[in-house]
């Protein structure tokens, strides 16, 4: 089996993020040919388009990983009824790229309530020809809960559905090389 590289982001900067613990869970349940990479958004400065012929060297980093990924995972709270400013700054700075476009994306979203921003979500990451994989994102019921990366994984529902959906994920993607190649 080919090994398939992924990019994960989360939409959070709090230290006991539920979102970035979903990730961190996520990358012990991977497969041994999967290797998930968790990216880091909270050093990108404020997008400024004026800025984009700039070297910004966490900016190049993210770019990277990304064109490297054969997809990319993102949980990201709700704020406002909206996606949390520092992942969709994050995206802003990779619309004009050519690192973005048609990547599968897999949504984890840690909040059954959080519905505006999913929404939201999903219309960003269409208009910058994201490839969505609806079947492999996934809620889990982590607002409240207090779980932690450890605590995710010692919840076998939650583990579960989360290792589901990355199966999903990583078979989609392999399809859509087979196609494509
Ligand atoms: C300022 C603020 C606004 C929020 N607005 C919403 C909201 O509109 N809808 C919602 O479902 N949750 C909202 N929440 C709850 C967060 O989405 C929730 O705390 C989430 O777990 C934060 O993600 P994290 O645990 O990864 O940091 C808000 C939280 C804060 C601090």
């Amino acid at each position: 089996m080919e090994l398939l590289n992924l990019l994960a982001l989360s939409g959070s900067l709090r230290k006991a993020s539920y979102n970035s613990a979903a990730i961190n869970a996520l990358q012990e349940l991977s497969p041994r040919h999967v290797e998930i990479t968790i990216g880091d958004i909270s050093h990108l400065p404020i997008f400024n388009p004026d800025r984009e012929g700039e070297n910004i060297p966490e900016l190049t980093t993210l770019k990277y990983l990304l064109s490297e990924a054969n997809g990319l995972i993102i949980a990201t709270p709700e704020y406002a009824h909206g996606i949390s400013g520092p992942l969709k700054n994050a995206l802003d700075w990779l619309v004009s790229g050519a690192e973005f476009p048609y990547k599968p994306i897999m949504l984890i979203n840690t909040s059954p309530r959080a519905s505006h921003a999913q929404v939201a979500l999903r219309e960003v990451l269409s208009t910058m020809s994201g490839n969505v994989i609806e079947n492999s994102c996934v809620t889990i019921p982590l607002l409240g809960s207090e779980l932690d990366r450890n605590g995710i994984l010692a919840e076998t529902k939650i583990a579960t559905t989360l290792a589901e959906g990355l199966g999903i994920f990583c078979k989609e993607i392999e399809l859509l090389e087979t196609v494509t190649l």
